[in-house]
């Protein structure tokens, strides 16, 4: 049976891991979904791994298009979640409807969308008609220029705050799931509390309802400098297949991520 957005709310509610990793191709979904991937994210980070750029920024809604459908060939239990690109949603709830739209007809079952209080409108939006939507808060990667680098977020209490705002806020207008990247783990912890829906985290610690990593960093094959809150799931292991169980059995055990891996 299919994994829909009800199902994550009743793993979160019972207290089950939600394990989900980035995908972008249908032989690496068939293989995540027979080992129990959760989730599969296709995110712009594809156009790190995939398309060699410095940042999220240059990924088109063609690609996500392309990369959604290729995903959805693959995953027969997996919820597939598809990033809105830079530049596709950001004008307001019309334009991200219609990104959106594509992304759905491409076989995606949720959208992801990067902004706290200046995505509630939107949210709602397409919450509203028939798209679920996972916020994205914290270390946002489409305003890395904004941000002046990819810095841990909500150092402050005023940050915190706000962060915490944003989360309630994303939920108040219909999110169904929030996901925090590079944070404190208190902070995620104390969000993740104060929510219904379900939290996945990255690089925000331990406590969160649910994990995602990239695929290509997981697996060590990113050429690119390794974050403090990825780990090499291909140590230890004799196949891709064994890493990513190793990673799966690892989140729902809450044994990754770790301290080490955490701020
Ligand atoms: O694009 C992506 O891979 C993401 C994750 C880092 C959460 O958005
Ligand atoms: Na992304």
């Amino acid at each position: 049976m299919r994994i829909t957005i009800s199902t994550l709310q009743k793993m979160a509610d019972e207290g089950q891991k939600i394990a989900m990793l980035t995908c972008y191709d249908a032989s690496f979904a068939a293989l995540m979904d027979e080992v129990g991937v959760d989730v599969l994210l296709v995110g712009d980070s594809l156009g790190m791994v995939l398309q060699g750029a410095d940042s999220t920024l240059p990924v088109s809604l063609e690609d996500m298009v392309y990369h959604t459908r290729c995903v959805a060939k693959g995953a027969r239990k997996a919820l597939v979640l598809a990033d809105l690109p830079f530049g596709a949603y950001q004008e307001g709830p019309a334009q991200a409807f219609r990104s959106a739209a594509k992304l759905m007809q491409a076989g995606a079952h949720m959208v992801k969308l990067e902004g706290g209080a200046t995505m509630v409108e939107t949210t709602r939006f397409l919450s509203k008609h028939g798209i679920p939507v996972c916020g994205h808060i914290g270390l946002t990667p489409q305003s890395v220029n904004q941000l002046g680098g990819y810095k841990v977020q909500g150092k402050t209490d005023q940050q915190a705050q706000q962060l915490q705002a944003d989360a309630l806020a994303l939920q108040e207008a219909g999110a169904s799931v929030v996901l925090m990247e590079v944070m404190p783990a208190s902070l995620a912890r104390s969000i993740t509390e104060a929510l219904h829906v379900p939290t996945i985290g990255i690089g925000a610690g331990v406590d969160c309802d649910g994990q995602v990593l990239v695929l290509h960093d997981m697996l060590d094959i990113y050429p690119g400098k390794k974050a403090r809150f990825v780990k090499n799931f291909m140590q230890g292991a004799t196949s891709v297949r064994g890493g990513i169980e190793s990673y799966v059995k690892a989140v729902k055990a809450k044994t990754f991520p770790s301290e080490e891996h955490s701020f």
